[in-house]
């Protein structure tokens, strides 16, 4: 472990409480507390936490763009990995658990349920991006690393493309109990929003404003007595000002 990997107390908590839901959910199924129908329902929860870490995973650097938290980007790797690990989950609870990995049976019943191609693509698309998120490949691969990375946008795109016809089976003809692959598919849309250049930028200059505002503030004992105690850093205070006389 890099004396950077340990800097992060973070990442040590993702990767404390990451596995609880999967010790709560294996506890539920050997003690017969996970409904009528338990193989079912385990592959429903493990489907749910994957796509869960896939979007904490996507939410990461709007998170910093917004509120300026850099470290929160370290948290893409664990997160994304989370999200695979509880992905193989599920796919190996579907087809070990209902199908006893039968895959003749497997390929004869699921060859009508176009939801569970697209859950194919996403795993594929998880796995190549788990696989070579290690640093000798981010070494290996450059600049075209990063560009291979940007496919985690796709992944959560046909993930919730994925919940939502297993939802209704038809895409055309949604309705119903919706509220899942809409509410996911709000954190995925506000995730890519945030990365068209000229929102980021929009967004950033609003939490400067933000920022030096509360700067100049501080540097202002009329307004705010304590102030003395806590001075804003000379530096963030130049750099409130220019904002402000840049409105
Ligand atoms: C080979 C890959 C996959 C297969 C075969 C597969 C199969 C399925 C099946 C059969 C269901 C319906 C379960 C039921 O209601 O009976 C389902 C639901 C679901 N899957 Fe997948 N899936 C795959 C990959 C993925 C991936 C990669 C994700 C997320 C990252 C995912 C997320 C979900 C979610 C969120 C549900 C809905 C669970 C619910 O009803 O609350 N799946 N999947």
């Amino acid at each position: 472990m890099t004396a950077e990997k340990t800097a992060n107390p973070l990442r040590t908590v993702v990767n404390i409480l990451s596995p609880l839901p999967l010790v709560v959910l294996v506890g539920a199924y050997f003690t017969n507390n996970l409904t009528i129908n338990p193989i079912q329902t385990a592959t429903q929860r493990a489907g749910d936490i994957a796509i869960i870490f896939l979007l904490l995973c996507l939410a990461c650097s709007p998170v910093n763009t917004l509120f300026d938290l850099p470290r929160v980007l370290k948290l893409r790797r664990p997160l994304g990995l989370w999200a695979f690990y509880y992905a193989c989950i599920h796919m190996l609870s579907y087809v070990g658990l209902d199908y006893g990995f039968d895959f003749a049976f497997f390929n004869r019943d699921n060859a009508d349920k176009p939801y569970v191609y697209v859950g194919l693509i996403t795993l594929t698309l998880l796995s190549a991006l788990a696989f070579t998120s290690r640093r000798w490949w981010k070494v290996k691969l450059g600049k075209n690393w990063k560009k291979l990375h940007k496919l985690v946008y796709l992944a959560g795109a046909v993930a919730v493309l994925h919940l939502a016809l297993v939802i209704k089976g038809n895409l055309l003809e949604l309705m119903g109990d919706l509220w899942k692959p809409i509410a996911a598919g709000s954190v995925l849309l506000a995730a890519l929003t945030l990365r068209i250049p000229a929102v980021k930028t929009w967004a950033i200059a609003q939490r400067q404003k933000i920022r030096a505002a509360r700067a100049l503030k501080t540097q202002n004992p009329s307004l705010q007595p304590t102030a003395l105690d806590h001075p804003a850093p000379a530096g963030e205070v130049r750099v409130a000002e220019k904002v402000l006389k840049s409105e």
